[in-house]
């Protein structure tokens, strides 16, 4: 089995039929279920919340990859390892106290991971390696799906992979914005191993079970 891994991001889905569009998804192999929360403030989008997190912890059994675009976020922490996230992943760029909150999360028995912006350097990380599962790398600028995967994140992923096995971390690395058939091999050999997808799954001229098995034969 690879480990590479398909998160499928539902902000692009189809929010009428999401049970429909998450089990569509799962049938056709996709690995997570990746949940975009904007607040309107830390991006100025405002999109779902924890009840959000709820209706797919209802439909699916796929771990939940929970992704908080929002502004000090320790005081929603709890809510959304309550509603069913497996993984929230919080921005270094958001959190006054990123040490607390990661630790907080995985005090809870839910995977912590830390994002990047597109324009944080991966050294402003490092500090908390030792407690993170996984690592977030942003290629587009978040706030919106179907934006265009941004290169010179293929640099910043290789770094980050490096400074992680420099230190004998198992901790993941994961890519966000833009991924599609065309860039998902680069990406992969650049070091990451979990890939989201939003417009390259939900809005795929192939159709969504199609599209997914794509992307997934694109990384065996
Ligand atoms: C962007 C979100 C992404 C987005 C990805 O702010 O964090 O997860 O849904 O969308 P695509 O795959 O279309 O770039
Ligand atoms: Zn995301």
């Amino acid at each position: 089995m690879s480990s590479k891994l398909l998160s499928a991001s539902i902000l692009s889905a189809d929010l009428s039929h999401l049970a429909d569009q998450i089990k569509e998804a799962e049938l056709a192999g996709v690995d997570w279920i990746h949940v975009d929360v904007m607040d309107g403030a830390f991006v100025p989008t405002i999109t779902m919340g924890p009840v959000i997190v709820e209706a797919c912890r209802r439909v699916t059994d796929l771990p939940l990859d929970v992704h908080l675009m929002v502004n000090n976020p320790s005081r929603h922490i709890v809510d959304f390892i309550n509603a069913g996230a497996n993984i929230l992943t919080i921005h270094i760029e958001a959190c006054p106290d990123i040490r607390a909150d990661l630790s907080n999360i995985r005090s809870h028995g839910c995977k912590a991971g830390i994002v990047l912006n597109p324009d944080t350097s991966p050294s402003t990380i490092n500090s908390v390696f030792d407690i993170v599962d996984l690592v977030l790398v942003m290629s587009v600028f978040p706030g919106a799906s179907g934006q265009s995967f941004l290169q010179n994140s293929l640099e910043k992923i290789s770094q980050i992979h490096r400074d992680l096995e420099s230190i004998n971390s198992k901790a993941q690395i994961e890519v966000d914005g833009g991924v599609n058939l065309e860039n998902i091999k680069s990406i992969s050999d650049a070091g990451a191993d979990v890939f989201v997808a939003a417009t390259a799954i939900f809005r795929s001229p192939l159709g969504i079970h199609n599209a997914v098995k794509s992307l997934k034969s694109a990384l065996k």
